[in-house]
């Protein structure tokens, strides 16, 4: 496993941004957001990049992205929710970083997404569409090498528990 960097993900509302900045921050690393790199890459929205070029564009920006972050060290990046379902992304999560999946029922994700028009794939019913993706979904985040519920702690337990598992398996090998 790399230890160079940290790769966050999970399910949208799992807490990626705000457990990625505290554990950027206990680092002294650098904390990386990979909608808002998206975002400022493509000079639009998530929702404008969707409603003009599409999901599979969005994608595109998102494997570039994967790319580019993991090619370097000491950042925490916070993944978009759909990054996981590319194999080749997959694979670079594994050989760039500790992978870190966030959990959290399907009840807290609503609660967490419900106001959010940022979200392209929960406009509408959003309990309809989150419970729909998560079953279209389940297993996606299997392949960490470590998972935390974020029901059952702070978010800067969350971190403390990311950072904890980094120096362990620095020690081991
Ligand atoms: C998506 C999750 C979003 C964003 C885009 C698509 C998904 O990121 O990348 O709206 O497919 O799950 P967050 O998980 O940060 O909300």
């Amino acid at each position: 496993m790399s230890r160079e960097n940290v790769v966050l993900i999970g399910f949208m509302g799992t807490g990626k941004s705000t457990v990625g900045t505290l554990a950027a921050d206990k680092l002294g690393w650098t904390f990386v957001d990979m909608d808002t790199w998206i975002v400022e890459r493509a000079g639009k929205t998530i929702p404008e990049l969707f409603a003009s070029e599409g999901e599979a564009a969005f994608r595109a920006y998102e494997r570039e992205a994967l790319r580019e972050l993991l090619s370097g060290r000491g950042r925490v990046l916070a993944t978009g929710g759909g990054a996981v379902l590319a194999a080749e992304n997959r694979e670079r999560m594994l050989a760039g970083g500790l992978v870190v999946a966030l959990t959290a029922t399907k009840d807290a994700i609503v609660e967490r997404v419900r106001s959010d028009r940022n979200r392209p794939l929960l406009q509408g019913d959003v309990e309809e569409r989150v419970a729909t993706l998560l079953e279209a979904r389940l297993g996606a985040y299997d392949f960490a090498h470590l998972t935390v519920d974020t029901e059952q702690l702070t978010p800067d337990e969350v971190a403390d528990t990311i950072v904890r598992t980094l120096k362990a398996s620095a020690q081991s090998s």
